[in-house]
């Protein structure tokens, strides 16, 4: 019997509710599939760890989950405390050091679930985005100075570096050959970025040259919106840098019905680090404490875990599972327009694990 080491870290607001979801479902698997089991440690790190600490994690805290298998994370925001400090106090702190350079972001409307666009469904909308996860917009070079005075100023500053874009177009391509239709469009704004956005154009080309049964195409950022909306059967695997792909998966996730059931793995793909799965939703704090916060993007964000560790049969489960559950809007949350709650939805889910034959 295998066990693996997870590390959850539930966060703030809402993230402790659909952590809580996704560790009782992971449980659920694991008895249901037997040949593994789950040690689960908890880490109370965010913002109130924050009010108590003046820190988002302890100093070592990178060291206590340094050997987990995977890291089961919640959201990080908290109304006391500006997001900034939330985010790059945590969250980045996490992914820049365990060198998780590649966020992979699948969409595709579920069963039951129905896109604002009109008559799309699973076979018409199917798409995973990479998003570059270590520099680009995110690197966190720049300044601020003269604060206050006349002459105050700031620079955030966009920071591409060859090995980064290399590896993470490599990695996008390996996705992209993959899946059955092998179709990458590659994301950029090199007409306005004319430094590094060319550069990135170039190195795809280069990459390109290694997977020839991969048919690619290029496509600005501001021309992506578009083509999402108008033709999104067009699209299969997208990689763009960190803000572009941020930007283009809230849009995704909104066309796919609810950013509460969109997923995320933080993946540092050579296994030299623990790697990272959450929901793309925030901490929610409207909705928190109030029982309804979807959990099905932290159950998929498990199945990319599951995925992850090489735990194939029960990731397949697990998401058949989501999409026997979603198809029945009585189990539909209210971010779905349903009046589900996160313990009945997720009752569904375990329910449906437990009754899978196959
Ligand atoms: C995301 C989120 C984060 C990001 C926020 C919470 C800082 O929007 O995961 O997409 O921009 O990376
Ligand atoms: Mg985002």
């Amino acid at each position: 019997m295998k066990t693996y080491r997870i590390a959850a870290i539930p966060g703030d607001g809402i993230g402790t509710e659909v952590v809580a979801a996704g560790i009782e479902v992971l449980n659920a698997l694991a008895g249901r599939e037997g040949g593994f089991e789950l040690q689960v440690d908890h880490f109370d790190w965010g913002g109130e760890y924050y009010k108590k600490h003046g820190r988002m994690m302890p100093e070592d805290g990178r060291d206590q989950i340094r050997d987990h298998d995977a890291i089961l994370f919640g959201s990080a925001g908290h109304p006391d405390i500006p997001d900034h400090i939330t985010l790059w106090g945590l969250r980045l702190a996490i992914c820049q050091p365990f060198d998780q350079y590649a966020n992979v972001r699948p969409t595709r409307v579920l069963p039951g679930i129905t896109s604002p666009l009109r008559h799309v469904d699973g076979d018409e909308l199917d798409w995973v985005i990479i998003r570059e996860n270590s520099e680009g917009e995110y690197a966190g070079v720049g300044g601020r100075v003269h604060q206050g005075l006349p002459l105050e100023s700031a620079t955030d500053v966009a920071m591409f570096t060859r090995p980064g874009v290399e590896r993470i177009m490599r990695f996008a391509f390996r996705v992209a050959q993959s899946r059955p239709r092998k179709l990458l469009t590659v994301v950029t704004k090199s007409n306005a970025q004319r430094h590094a956005m060319v550069m990135w154009d170039e190195i795809a080309a280069e990459i390109a040259r290694e997977f020839p049964d991969v048919t690619w195409d290029r496509m600005l950022v501001d021309a992506m919106t578009m083509r999402m909306v108008t033709k999104p059967k067009s699209i299969d695997t997208v990689v763009a840098t960190n803000l572009h792909a941020d930007i283009l998966s809230d849009l995704a996730a909104a066309l796919a019905g609810s950013l509460g059931i969109a997923p995320t793995a933080n993946l540092n793909p050579e296994h030299t680090y623990p790697s990272m799965f959450e929901p793309i939703h925030g901490s929610a704090f409207d909705i928190m404490g109030k029982g309804v916060a979807n959990p099905i993007g932290t159950f998929w964000s498990s199945v990319m875990l599951l995925e992850h560790l090489e735990e194939n049969a029960a990731a397949s489960r697990l998401m058949g599972a989501i999409e026997r559950v979603t198809a029945d809007p009585d189990f539909h949350t209210p971010d779905l327009g349903g009046n589900a709650t996160t313990d009945k939805t997720t009752a569904a889910v375990i329910e449906a694990i437990r009754g899978a034959n196959d």
